[in-house]
């Protein structure tokens, strides 16, 4: 079967078509390779890709209609997960035209192709973030999701919406998947394990918002969010929404201690106050996906950080 994966280099996208070339299907991969953080970590997450006889890279921007016209025509993909955007909380808020452009109108475009090029079925990457600060916890797909905090999680609440809308038009198979603060190798240099971990090695002080009191994430390893992407490509449900979480939210103040157990380097702390587009709490509540998916998540966070330490040693201090 041939996969479209549309952000493929980047952290969660390159995993999700490694898994896809092991198990034997063809893969495009779409990227635009843009400067979000440095294009050559993006090229080093596909370098075991891009030596699999199943594996074609289309170096495109989902905003060129021509372009992944393209792409569709020359490839007949049969299924798309759609993971390509801009995908920074706090960045947006610089840019919000910007993250429109990519987020909601570059998947439009891509919606209305997997329509007129008959794809069997297509997964959208969403983001807790469209829960706002709730405090009805643990989140359930059912919640509103109406307060999104930041331009990106407004953006990402649109395209499930219009996810929905050329669901019900059309008849394709959709699911959105809502990632709940993903870590892991290749993890993303603007995302808190990268920076904290390169603040330490450097032996310099880093944010940490509230002291780390007060404040949780919900931290799930990439393994487990390929899996739950992986299962829902291979369900095809009608149209469903699911958290794929870990549904154990770690508190900050804990998730910075284990980082100094794990690399071995005292943590530096300043603390701020947090800023307004970030919700105190992350918390999945994944009966659903579990239910209909299957998913179950394998990783604690002590292990997850052990390999994400692991890679960073490996990869980036190595390469620095
Ligand atoms: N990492 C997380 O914790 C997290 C949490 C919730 C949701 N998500 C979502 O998961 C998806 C993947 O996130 P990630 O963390 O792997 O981010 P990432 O930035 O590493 O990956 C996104 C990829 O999309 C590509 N891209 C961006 N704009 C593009 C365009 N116009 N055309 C073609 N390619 C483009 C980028 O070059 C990048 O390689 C995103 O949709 C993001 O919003 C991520």
């Amino acid at each position: 079967m041939t996969y479209l994966v549309t952000g493929g280099a980047g952290f969660i996208g390159s995993h999700l078509v490694d898994t896809l070339l092991a198990r034997g299907e063809q893969v495009v991969c779409i990227d635009n390779f843009n400067t979000y953080y440095p294009p050559y970590r993006k090229r080093r997450n596909i370098a075991w890709a891009t030596e699999q006889p199943g594996y074609t890279l289309v170096e495109a921007d989902i905003r060129d209609a021509a372009a992944m016209e393209q792409v569709f025509a020359t490839y007949r993909p049969q299924r798309v997960a759609h993971l390509a955007a801009m995908a920074g909380p706090r960045p947006s808020i610089a840019q919000p035209a910007l993250y429109e452009a990519v987020n909601v109108a570059g998947t439009v475009t891509l919606l209305e192709l997997t329509h007129r090029y008959n794809v069997q079925g297509i997964v959208f990457a969403s983001t807790s973030s469209v829960y706002g600060r709730t405090t009805k916890l643990p989140f359930v797909e059912t919640d509103s999701t109406d307060w999104p905090l930041s331009p990106y999680a407004a953006t990402k609440k649109a395209g499930e919406v219009l996810a929905y809308t050329f669901h019900q038009l059309y008849g394709i198979p959709t699911s959105v998947v809502r990632f709940f603060t993903v870590y892991g190798p290749r993890g993303r240099p603007d995302m808190t394990p990268f920076l904290f971990v390169d603040r330490m090695v450097r032996g310099e002080p880093f944010i940490l918002f509230n002291g780390g009191e007060e404040l949780y994430r919900d931290y799930t390893y990439v393994d487990d969010i390929v899996a739950g992407v992986v299962a829902a490509l291979d369900a095809g449900l009608p149209y469903e929404i699911f958290n794929l979480g870990n549904s154990q939210p770690v508190l900050m103040q804990h998730f910075v201690e284990l980082l100094g157990q794990v690399t071995g380097y005292a943590p530096l702390i300043e603390t701020r106050p947090l800023p307004a587009t970030d919700p105190p709490i992350t918390y999945a509540d994944t009966g659903k996906a579990q239910q209909l998916l299957g998913y179950a998540p394998q990783t604690r966070v002590e292990d997850g950080l052990a390999r994400f330490w692991e890679w960073y040693r490996v990869d980036v201090l190595n390469m620095a």
